[in-house]
C-alpha cells in the first residue's frame, strides 16, 4: 500500500471509529458564579500559543495532505473555513511531500487559500532538522508541530519498530526550525515526565493529545490481520493529561487536544491550564457531513458558545478562564491523586 492510499484509509477509518468521549471532561465541573459582573460583548478570546498570538483559542488540528486529490480538497476546505473563522490550522504530516514532491500541492493549497492566517507545519519525530525546515518553508508555516505516535506506529502493520533518538532530534529541530516547535501526542496523552523533557529540549508548547477522541490504535487495528486490541484502551485521558502537564509550571504553553467536541470541552481544557485547544475528528466529521459552509458554521458557533460560557463564569479573558475554579471528581480525581497532583489547586483558587 502506498503512503497516499494509507492517508485516504485513515480518513475513512477515523470517520467510522469516531471519538469515544472518554476524555475525562465529564469528571470536571465549573463552580457556578451567580454574580459574573460581565457582558458577553466584553469577552476577549484571543490567546498566546507558544509565542504566537491568535484571535481564536480553538484551532483545526493536523489531519491530512499527501493523499492526492481527496486530501487536497479537504485541506482547501479546511483552509478556507479557517481563514473566515480566524482559526489557526495545522496540516497533516508532510513527510509524504518531502519524499514525493508530487504531493506538495495538497499542502501548499493551505497557504494559498489562507495567506495571512496562522498555519502549523507537521512532521513525526523521525524527521531531522533539515526536513523540518523544508516542511516549514513548504507552507510558510508560523509554527511546526512534531507528533509523537508510538502506539499508532507499533500497531500500524507497516509502521516503525524503533523509537530511539526522538528527543535529541526534537532538540535539534527546535534549535534550527526558525519557528516555534509544538510537540504533540495524537490521542494517547502526555505525562508530565514526558512533557518536562520536551520543554527542556526546547518545545515552545506541548500538546497533551489525550485519550478519549480519535483513536489511532483502533484505526490501525482495522488495517491489521491480528489486532493488538489492548492498545485500543491505552492512554492518559485528555483531562488528566492537561492537569499533569499544568502541574509542571504555570508559564509554559500547554495545548489541549484529544476528543474535544464542544465549547464546554474547550472551556474545561483552558481552565485545566491550556492556552488553546485543537480539534481534528469533530471538524473532519462536520466537513464530510455538512460541507465547507457547515464546517464554518460549526466553527463560529463554537467560538460564540465559548464566549457565552466565559460570560457566565465572569471570565473576560483566556487568562482569567485559566484560573476559573472547577471541581474534579471520579476517575480523573483518582488518577491525579495517585500521581501526587493536588486537585484542590483547581477547586480553591
Ligand atoms: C484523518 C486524521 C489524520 C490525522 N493525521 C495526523 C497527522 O498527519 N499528524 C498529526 O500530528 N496528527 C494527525 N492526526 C491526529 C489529530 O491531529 C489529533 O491529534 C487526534 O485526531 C486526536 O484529536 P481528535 O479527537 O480531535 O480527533 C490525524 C487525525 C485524523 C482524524
Amino acid at each position: 500500500m502506498t503512503r497516499a492510499e494509507r492517508k485516504r484509509e485513515h480518513i475513512n477509518h477515523a470517520l467510522s471509529t469516531g471519538q469515544s468521549r472518554e476524555t475525562g471532561f465529564d469528571d470536571i465541573t465549573f463552580v457556578h458564579v451567580s454574580l459574573p459582573d460581565l457582558a458577553l460583548e466584553k469577552v476577549d478570546i484571543s490567546t498566546k500559543i507558544g509565542g504566537l498570538t491568535s484571535s481564536s483559542p480553538i484551532f483545526i488540528n493536523a489531519m491530512t495532505g499527501g493523499g492526492g486529490q481527496l486530501t487536497y480538497e479537504i485541506n482547501r476546505s479546511l483552509a478556507r473555513a479557517a481563514r473566515k473563522a480566524g482559526m489557526p490550522l495545522a496540516v497533516g504530516s508532510q513527510m509524504s511531500a518531502l519524499k514525493d514532491p508530487a504531493e506538495r500541492y495538497s499542502y501548499e493549497i493551505v497557504r494559498k487559500e489562507n495567506p495571512d492566517g496562522l498555519i502549523f507545519a507537521n512532521l513525526g519525530s523521525e524527521a531531522d532538522a533539515e526536513q523540518a525546515k523544508r516542511a516549514v518553508d513548504m507552507i510558510e508555516a508560523d509554527a511546526l508541530q512534531i507528533h509523537l505516535n508510538v502506539i499508532q506506529e507499533i500497531v500500524m502493520p507497516e509502521g516503525d519498530r524503533s523509537f530511539t533518538g526522538a528527543l535529541s532530534r526534537i532538540e535539534r529541530i527546535a534549535d534550527g526550525a526558525g519557528v516555534p516547535v509544538f510537540v504533540k501526542e495524537v490521542g494517547f496523552g502526555m505525562s508530565r515526565e514526558s512533557a518536562r523533557r520536551l520543554f527542556d529540549a526546547g518545545a515552545a508548547a506541548v500538546d497533551a493529545g489525550g485519550y478519549g477522541g480519535t483513536n489511532f490504535s483502533k484505526i490501525e487495528n482495522l488495517r491489521r490481520e491480528k489486532a493488538l486490541q489492548f492498545f485500543n484502551t491505552w492512554g492518559i485521558s485528555t483531562a488528566a493529561s492537561l492537569a499533569e502537564i499544568r502541574s509542571l509550571s504555570a508559564d509554559q504553553s500547554v495545548i489541549a487536544s484529544g476528543g474535544l467536541q464542544s465549547a464546554l470541552d474547550v472551556a474545561k481544557s483552558i481552565a485545566l491550564g491550556a492556552c488553546c485547544a485543537g480539534m481534528a475528528g469533530t471538524f473532519l466529521k462536520a466537513l464530510t457531513s455538512k460541507g465547507e459552509e457547515g464546517l464554518f458554521d460549526e466553527m463560529t458557533a463554537l467560538l460564540q458558545e465559548l464566549k457565552i460560557i466565559m460570560t457566565v463564569l465572569g471570565c473576560q479573558t483566556v487568562a482569567q478562564l485559566q484560573k476559573a475554579p472547577l471541581v474534579i471528581k471520579g476517575d480523573t480525581h483518582h488518577w491525579l491523586s495517585e500521581r501526587g497532583i493536588d486537585t484542590s489547586r483547581f477547586s480553591r483558587r
